[in-house]
């Protein structure tokens, strides 16, 4: 078993490791010639071009890599996209047409309440595409078409290398209706193409120095009660960072929308709770910046301890930070790819600090295919 995982105490911190190898494997043969080319996906160009609204459905992990793509794909498409937890989205009467899309996201392709959710945008017309990691599986197999990630098995019960590949092949989808639609902003379109081809390298940087979130791990092993915030993308990674605390080291952790802090969250700061925050870059989407330096100050001046992972060269949010996790510089949109892992990292190390298996976290299941 030792020999299965690499040289790892965990499959999770194999899986960690194998991310660069998952994004680079899900992204291959989809550029041709400056052209995203989605081969699998049994969707012509017209088909996409005949779509009015986008709807992702998906459980867990899954659905906040659909977060993510609803910010991606609304803004490269000018589309509606609307993202749903698979479970609510099916019992509620969702308003679907054959001109719908229906990304459904799943690691495991078997996840019952995601292939409900599929079955029932079939009954009323709309196309569905799966975004899947699991040959063969029921999603797919039920789906109009598929577009796999390639992350290969995962065996850590909380998702890692899938959760990068789904985010990854979810802006390959978006990047595709850009294509085929045509977009408000050509420019900034390109640039994602290029970004998006060298995130694997990114992500490698990333991979390399997580040693310091280990050592904040360890610090903070003991702690309560753990608050994420974010905005904008960096919000369904502020979710994603506190599901993997939940799932892994049983500790109690919310992820918010920094905007919504007065609104309630703020309350909850104690003296020296950790607050972990992930900055947009600087260059980034207008003021979303400066507004999160400014929730940082509002959370400092009530005690909070931060913990901010931003830029390399953001020097106005480090000496805002208690402790700093620098990631390399990408456009907003794509920064979930590298802002997610630091997350992942402290997970795991607080999970094993605490006394857990960190592949095996106990009530939880791989793939849930009971409703
Ligand atoms: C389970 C797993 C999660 C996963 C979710 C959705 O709850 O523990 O890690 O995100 O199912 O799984 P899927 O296979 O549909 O992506």
């Amino acid at each position: 078993a030792a020999a299965e995982k690499g040289g790892y105490d965990y499959f999770m911190l194999k899986e960690i490791a194998e991310q660069p190898g998952a994004v680079a494997d899900t992204l291959l043969g989809h550029f041709q010639d400056g052209r995203i080319v989605l081969d699998e996906q049994r969707m012509s160009d017209q088909d996409l071009r005949d779509i009015d609204k986008v709807f992702i459905v998906a459980c867990g992990s899954a659905y906040h890599s659909g977060m993510v793509a609803k910010y991606a794909i609304e803004h490269w498409t000018r589309l509606p996209c609307e993202v749903e937890i698979a479970s609510e989205f099916r019992y509620r009467d969702p308003v679907l047409d054959r001109s719908t899309l229906v990304v459904a996201i799943s690691q495991s392709g078997e996840t019952a309440d995601t292939l409900e959710a599929v079955r029932h945008a079939k009954t009323q017309k709309a196309r569905v595409l799966a975004v899947c990691n699991t040959n063969g599986s029921q999603i797919p197999r039920e789906a109009d078409a598929v577009l796999y990630t390639h992350a290969g098995p995962e065996i850590g019960v909380a998702s890692t290398k899938a959760y990068l590949a789904q985010i990854t092949a979810n802006y390959l989808v978006g990047l595709a209706l850009a294509q085929a639609r045509g977009t408000k902003y050509p420019d900034e379109v390109a640039a994602e193409f290029r970004q998006l081809e060298r995130m694997p390298e990114d992500i490698q940087k990333v991979v390399d120095s997580l040693d310091p979130v280990r050592g904040i791990a360890r610090e903070l092993a003991g702690s309560k009660s753990v608050l994420f915030l974010g905005r904008h993308v960096g919000y369904p990674t502020a979710l994603e960072g506190a599901l993997k605390l939940k799932e892994l080291a049983y500790m109690h952790a919310e992820g918010f929308p920094a905007g919504e802090l007065k609104h309630g969250p703020i309350a909850l700061i104690e003296e020296g709770m950790p607050v972990f925050i992930v900055m947009p870059p600087v260059e980034g989407r207008g003021v979303l910046h400066s507004k999160l330096v400014s929730n940082i100050q509002e959370i400092r001046a009530r005690g909070a301890r931060t913990i901010v992972i931003a830029e390399e060269g953001d020097e106005v949010a480090r000496p805002l930070s208690d402790y700093f996790i620098p990631i390399p510089a990408s456009t907003t949109l794509l920064q979930p790819l590298l802002a997610t892992i630091p997350y992942q990292a402290f997970a795991a190390e607080v999970a094993a600090a605490r006394g857990y298996d960190v592949d095996k976290p106990r009530n939880l299941a791989k793939s849930v295919t009971v409703e």
